[in-house]
């Protein structure tokens, strides 16, 4: 089968595509062939090992897992013998950050695993990117137990994880203040955020309200210039370390002070979250958005766009190679 393979960390241009084994499902797996899936900033992340402690699961010196593509949507052609759960036949969509491989013609999953069939009126390039940046913004909204009436700021409304973010609170009933560049302001609108801010007007940090959580999705910011912007025990949180990866250490101390308070959650993604997204893409309370679509075989150029950070929500690969 046809897949991107790295061998090296490094650029997107460490990416080529190549002829490499098809895999063969345990008993407890699925083997699906790959209709769409996505890059994003957690392939870029693995990719370049810019973070060191991503070797630590990746592999301290080369990849060990040499296909990435974490979020996929596709079609099972064959199960193990113990599979119970899925079909040879059936549409599915998930994650896989363990062993990646869904820039590839076909991957494997286990069928306990982050995965579950696609909501019935959506394609293949709808469903790849429900995923990502849906249970980074869902780790982090549990975390922060945000709920009903509560009033949230969100920095990065048109990220991957924003965008999903604005979407997943509103659907908890609570009130969003979005930030974002002119550009994107009636997108943030259109996915339902009561107020938004336009950075290249106004800083948000100086605006004169107070918040139940502030959470930056795009880690630009900081607790120190956010806390003015909390209510006595607001809660900040961001998706990145912090200009001094002071955030994981933040979340540590500031819950023992009592007030406002840092909070670094490790992501985490099973079976049942996905089932969880997808029933909120059922009832039309979250819709991923999808900036620009590419081929498996314009994989550099993907990652070269997604590594701009200015995408706008999700960027899908399509993956069959039509022109063998
Ligand atoms: N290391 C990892 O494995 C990993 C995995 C996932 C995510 N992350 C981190 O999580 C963050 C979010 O990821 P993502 O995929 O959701 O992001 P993304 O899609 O790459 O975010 C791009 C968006 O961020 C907005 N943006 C850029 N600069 C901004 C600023 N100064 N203020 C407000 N918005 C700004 C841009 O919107 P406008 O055009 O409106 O400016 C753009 O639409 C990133 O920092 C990423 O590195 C890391």
């Amino acid at each position: 089968m046809k897949a991107a393979v790295y061998t090296k960390y490094g650029p997107p241009e460490v990416v080529s595509l190549a002829e490499v084994e098809k895999p063969t499902p345990k008993a407890n797996e699925v083997l699906i062939k790959v209709h769409a899936t996505t890059v994003n900033r957690t392939d870029c992340g693995f990719r370049s090992a810019v973070y060191f402690i991503s070797r630590f699961f990746s592999g301290l010196f080369k990849p060990k897992y040499k296909i990435l593509g974490n979020e996929f949507a596709g079609e099972i052609v064959s199960i193990g013998q113990s599979v119970k759960m899925f079909r040879t036949g059936d549409k599915v969509f998930g994650y896989n950050d363990t062993r990646f491989g869904a820039h590839a013609e076909f991957m494997i999953m286990p069928e306990t695993g982050p995965i579950a069939t696609i909501p019935e009126s959506l394609s293949f390039s709808e469903a790849a990117p429900i995923t990502e940046g849906g249970h980074y913004a869902l780790c982090d909204i549990r975390a922060a137990k945000i709920k009903s009436g509560q009033d949230i700021l969100i920095n990065g409304a048109t990220g991957a994880i924003g965008s999903a973010a604005v979407q997943i609170v509103k659907s908890l009933g609570a009130r969003v203040t979005a930030v974002c560049s002119t550009g994107n302001v009636e997108l943030v609108k259109a996915l339902g955020a009561d107020t938004v801010i336009d950075f290249t007007k106004e800083d948000f940090t100086r605006i004169d309200e107070k918040f139940d959580v502030v959470f930056d999705a795009v880690g630009k910011s900081s607790f120190a210039k956010c806390k003015p912007l909390l209510k006595k025990k607001g809660i900040y949180i961001s998706t990145e370390l912090g200009y001094l990866s002071q955030n994981p250490f933040l979340a540590l101390i500031t819950p023992l002070t009592g007030g406002k308070r840092v909070l670094f959650p490790i992501p985490t993604i099973n079976q049942a979250d996905v089932l969880y997204l997808k029933e909120l893409v059922e009832s039309g309370k979250y819709k991923p958005v999808i900036d620009r679509y590419y081929t498996l075989i314009q994989i550099v150029e993907a990652y070269q766009y997604v590594e701009t950070g200015q995408k706008t929500g999700n960027v899908v690969v399509n993956v069959p190679i039509k022109d063998r």
